[in-house]
């Protein structure tokens, strides 16, 4: 039978609900994640390295990720039979990069229906027919989608990029700001653009004295670290 592809769902929408059993029991996605960030990301297939060499730094980092509110949900098409056996030599005998006796208490989603991978466009047959692409959803408390990121199956995710988005995310919310390229906490953010002749005037002549305006429609502000750890995980 022929897979069928879906469109897939775009930043802003509501993200797909399912039912599916996990390495950890059913979830019922997104209900169960009310209220937290949540990472929904795929993998093409167990027992494959470069799979497994993001198992381990999913699961090193996971404490970090639940310091911002955010849980972890992981897919591959594979049964759920794989996914416990792969997880299990994880564990007992990968040693990689400093990491070792890793132990993913993360929901792994079997889908060997594919039901879950064509609802989220994570099958993109010009690279594989038969194999997720390696798809990261970030979904809100509300349960939109907020941002998304398709690596291809030969790259492994950066996973500083990942916390870079869920932290990014947050701190446009909670500031109500924009971020520049390579944004990092600490560095200066950009206040919505002047939506008057009277307020652009005002940013040009820097009445306020606390922007930074490199033009009218290009304003930036300081805003600490400190400021913005403090509202983290909300
Ligand atoms: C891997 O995870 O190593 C992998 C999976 C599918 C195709 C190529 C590489």
């Amino acid at each position: 039978m022929e897979n069928q592809v879906n469109a897939m769902p775009r930043i802003g929408d509501l993200a797909p609900a399912f039912q599916a059993v996990t390495t950890q029991g059913t979830i019922n996605f997104p209900a169960d994640y009310k209220g937290k960030w949540v990472i929904l990301f795929s993998h093409p297939a167990d027992f494959t390295p470069v799979c497994t060499s993001e198992f381990m730094t999913f699961a090193s980092m996971q404490k970090e990720f639940e310091a911002l509110n955010t849980q972890l949900v992981g897919l591959s098409v594979d049964g759920l039979y794989s996914h416990i056996a792969w997880l299990r030599t994880i564990k007992e005998k990968i040693e990689y990069k400093g990491m070792k006796n890793v132990e993913v208490t993360f929901p792994l989603i079997e889908d060997i229906t594919m039901n879950v991978a064509n609802m989220y466009g994570m099958l993109q047959p010009g690279e594989s027919s038969t194999k997720a692409v390696r798809a990261v959803f970030f979904i809100d408390p509300k349960g939109v989608i907020r941002a998304l990121i398709y690596y291809p199956l030969a790259l492994g995710r950066n996973f500083d990029e990942l916390k870079r988005v869920i932290i990014g995310l947050q701190t446009a919310d909670n500031f109500s700001v924009a971020l520049p390229a390579d944004w990092r906490p600490g560095d200066d953010v950009i206040v919505p653009t002047a939506g008057s002749c009277g307020v652009a005037k005002e940013r040009m002549d820097n009445a306020s004295g606390e922007l930074t305006c490199y033009d009218w429609f290009f304003c930036t502000k300081k805003l600490s670290k400190d400021d913005v750890e403090s509202k983290l995980g909300k």
